[in-house]
């Protein structure tokens, strides 16, 4: 299913959907160049759940945790920087996933995809694409 979003309202409306439709043990798996608007995604995502931690690009820190108000737990992970799959070990993301019950975000998940896929979750795919020459408007796709 391909989505255009043309301004970030558009954003809050699909990451609603997703809420929505996709809550649960799911993992989505966030791919696009960067840029594209894989971290304001989450961010709108949250802001739907009046998370009030600050949503950032993960990147840095690998990993970043929000609690909404009834105490569930999303975990948003950003591979780009991670080098060694040691690394997963380190910041806990075994366990994570192993006793998730909510949605997992993971930015760049192609580099461990084999070790995500060993988890059982369900997963869904999410493409963020630049289209048209307007820096505003994004394509989505699901799958
Ligand atoms: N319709 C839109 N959807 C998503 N982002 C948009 C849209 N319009 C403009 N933007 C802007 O595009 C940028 C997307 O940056 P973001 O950090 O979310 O990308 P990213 O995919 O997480 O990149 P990275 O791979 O570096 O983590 C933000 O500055 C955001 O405000
Ligand atoms: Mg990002």
């Amino acid at each position: 299913m391909k989505t255009e979003l043309v301004n970030i309202k558009n954003l809050k409306e699909f990451a609603k959907n997703i809420y929505d439709n996709l809550g649960g043990r799911n993992i989505l798996l966030l791919r696009g160049n960067l840029g594209s608007g894989k971290t304001t995604f989450v961010r709108n995502f949250c802001e739907i759940l009046d998370i009030e931690n600050q949503v950032s690009s993960p990147s840095f820190l690998i990993l970043n945790t929000y609690i909404d108000n009834n105490k569930k737990e999303y975990h948003h992970f950003d591979f780009y920087r991670v080098e060694d799959e040691l690394e997963l070990d380190y910041i806990g993301f075994h366990d994570i996933i192993e006793n998730s019950t909510d949605l997992i975000f993971i930015e760049w998940p192609d580099k461990f995809l084999n070790i995500i896929k060993k988890y059982n979750h369900r997963t869904i795919n999410i493409y963020f694409n630049f289209i048209e020459d307007n820096i505003n408007v994004r394509e989505v796709q699901i799958s």
